[in-house]
């Protein structure tokens, strides 16, 4: 049954192997043979859609790094202003919502306290709410407008992994469909999007195939004081995800950086031999961020920083900087956190077993958190 290991040690490790069929499962039947998204699941109108004039996420942990991914995408494809906020924070600023808002709640479990206090708030301005969910028939699907579940699974261990590749996918399908209801983009654009989605659960297997290195550095990780990541633009939320991964599991120190906010303030904290985890957008496409990010790698390691690089296959100028260089499939740019987060994962998990640790039950963390 899927609440059994199966060989693996953790689930946790289950959960990471089978993240190509989570992909390719939430994927699965979404387009119909005219390239329209079949989101059958949103009983929103399209008129309800084509009225959104703004677009919130709320979420907590994991999920919101989700969140954070979607606004990049979600904005370029529709052009509606898109913002992510903290479920827990989300009602008490007294956000600005109507009925021309769209309220995107993420959770894995649907049970997230904060994020259904956040939808209620929501409702109650009259927001629209949609649901990214993976829990058939949870609470925060239960008291949405609109629900597109993420077909996971069950997610065992604590720290969420599969789901968040699939929080990743369905996000993308929204911005999608509302890009293609409003017009914005035409059907052939949008299927060429999805057809490069298809691609993804083929390209996480080869990630997945690649991860023995990670497992060898991770053991020489185990004893640093703090791990740091870096990225921009889809890459920014990745390194917090992977420091994210790396204080649930490791309990070490860690904290992700947007690249560019390095020099004003967290590059004090690089001493010799501090590990920098390094995410580096594709050099095609946005060449400029590709190229800041690369010199953001070159500044750390003036200063003493180990760089560990995660850059495109054929990534070849970044290279000179990176004390360990592993290379993840060719992605479309906006794609990319579908294989960029799969070396953090495995990277904390690998690090939180050498220090002996219980990956599938951290301390002092529950799967599910049902109190604000
Ligand atoms: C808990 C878990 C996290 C998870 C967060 C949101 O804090 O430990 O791993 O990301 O809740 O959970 P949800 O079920 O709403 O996605």
């Amino acid at each position: 049954s899927a609440a059994e290991k199966s060989g693996y040690e953790y689930f946790m490790l289950k959960e990471i192997a089978e993240q190509p069929h989570a992909v390719a499962e939430t994927l699965l039947g979404r387009l119909n043979e005219h390239g329209d998204l079949m989101l059958d699941e949103v009983r929103l109108t399209d008129q309800d859609l084509r009225d959104v004039d703004k677009v919130f996420i709320v979420a907590c942990g994991t999920a919101y790094h989700s969140g954070m991914v979607a606004k990049y995408a979600i904005e370029h494809w529709t052009r509606i202003p898109c913002e992510v906020e903290l479920a827990s924070e989300f009602r008490y600023r007294d956000p600005v919502l109507d009925r021309s808002t769209l309220v995107v709640a993420i959770s894995q479990s649907g049970e997230t306290m904060d994020t259904l206090m956040a939808l209620r708030h929501a409702k109650e301005q009259k927001a629209r709410v949609l649901a990214i969910c993976n829990t058939n028939g949870s609470t925060i699907p239960r008291e949405s407008d609109a629900v597109l579940y993420t077909h996971a699974g069950p997610e065992i261990a604590v720290a969420s992994t599969k789901a968040f590749l699939t929080q990743l996918v369905a996000c993308y399908l929204v911005g999608l469909h509302l890009a293609q209801v409003r017009g914005v983009k035409y059907a052939d654009e949008v299927a060429a999007v999805v057809a490069q989605l298809q691609e993804m659960p083929g390209k996480v297997e080869q990630v997945l195939d690649m991860m023995e290195p990670i497992r060898l550095l991770a053991r020489e990780l185990a004893e640093a004081k703090s791990v740091l990541f870096i990225g921009r633009h889809v890459s920014y939320p990745v390194a917090l995800e992977g420091a994210l991964k790396l204080k649930e599991l490791a309990y070490m120190h860690a904290e992700g950086f947007a690249a560019g906010e390095l020099k004003h303030g967290p590059i004090a904290l690089i001493d010799h031999g501090t590990p920098v985890v390094c995410v580096v957008p594709s050099p095609r496409g946005r060449g400029v961020l590709h190229d800041k990010v690369v010199s953001n790698i070159q500044e750390v390691r003036a200063r003493g920083a180990r760089t560990i690089v995660i850059a495109e296959e054929g990534d070849t100028a970044v290279a000179p900087y990176a004390d360990h260089l592993f290379y993840v499939p060719v992605t479309p740019t906006l794609l990319a956190p579908l294989v960029t987060t799969v070396p953090l994962q495995v990277l904390a998990c690998e690090i939180a077993s050498a220090r002996g640790h219980d990956v599938d039950q951290p301390r002092n963390l529950a799967k599910s958190v049902t109190v604000e």
